[in-house]
């Protein structure tokens, strides 16, 4: 399983916030770039992969997704931004995830709540970070967790509550959150592949 959690300090958390300039929507047009390099190739998608959102910006922030590679989801490269609305609408407000649609969940939880819960889980959470250890070198053999931030990276109380993650670097050059999904992606294809 891969798996990523994508934080966005201004996403709308409101279905209705969701209107055709996805980048007055606290940049969902970014979450939208995020998700197709998460879950697509070229004529597939990639099975196996698990994207954590964190959603933190008006109304009703902290809003937490949950989108799991599953051939029911009504996913659609065209329509990325109609799925996060759809579940912006049905988002409770409480924790416990609601499954909107198969593979499609959401609740209202903190990234700090997350990062906890993933790490008491056993899991190995890891910063992406273009100063971090080079994932060339790393041996990712448990069960890896990714954040990335959005186009601003990372609030300070976000920064102090980081630091004691590991950072894993995909090359010296600060891309762009999907581009550092689609270079990950290949880094691991290529380890698997050998
Ligand atoms: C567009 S960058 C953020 C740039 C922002 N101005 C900053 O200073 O953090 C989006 C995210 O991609 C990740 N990132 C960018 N370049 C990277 C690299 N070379 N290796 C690993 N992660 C990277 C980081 O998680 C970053 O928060």
């Amino acid at each position: 399983m891969r798996e990523f959690i994508y934080y966005s300090k201004n996403a709308v958390t409101a279905g209705n916030m969701i209107k055709d300039n996805l980048m007055k929507a606290g940049r969902m047009d970014i979450v939208c770039n995020v998700i197709i390099s998460v879950f697509f190739t070229s004529n597939a998608m990639r099975d196996d992969v698990k994207l954590h959102l964190i959603f933190d910006g008006p109304p009703n922030a902290p809003r937490h997704l949950v989108l799991e590679s599953n051939e029911e989801m009504p996913i659609s490269k065209k329509n990325v931004a109609g799925l996060i609305k759809r579940m912006l609408y049905k988002s409770p407000d409480s924790e416990g995830l609601l499954e909107v649609f198969p593979g499609a969940s959401i609740e209202r939880k903190s990234f700090e709540h997350l990062v906890k819960e993933l790490d008491s889980e056993g899991k190995d959470v890891l910063l992406l970070d273009e100063k971090g250890e080079d994932i060339r070198k790393m041996n990712l053999n448990k069960k890896p967790v990714f954040i990335i931030g959005d186009h601003e990276g990372f609030p300070s109380d976000k920064k102090k509550f980081l630091k004691k993650i590991d950072k894993v670097s995909v090359g010296p050059r600060v891309l762009f959150a999907s581009q550092v999904v689609t270079v990950l992606h290949n880094e691991i294809d290529r380890k698997e592949s050998q």
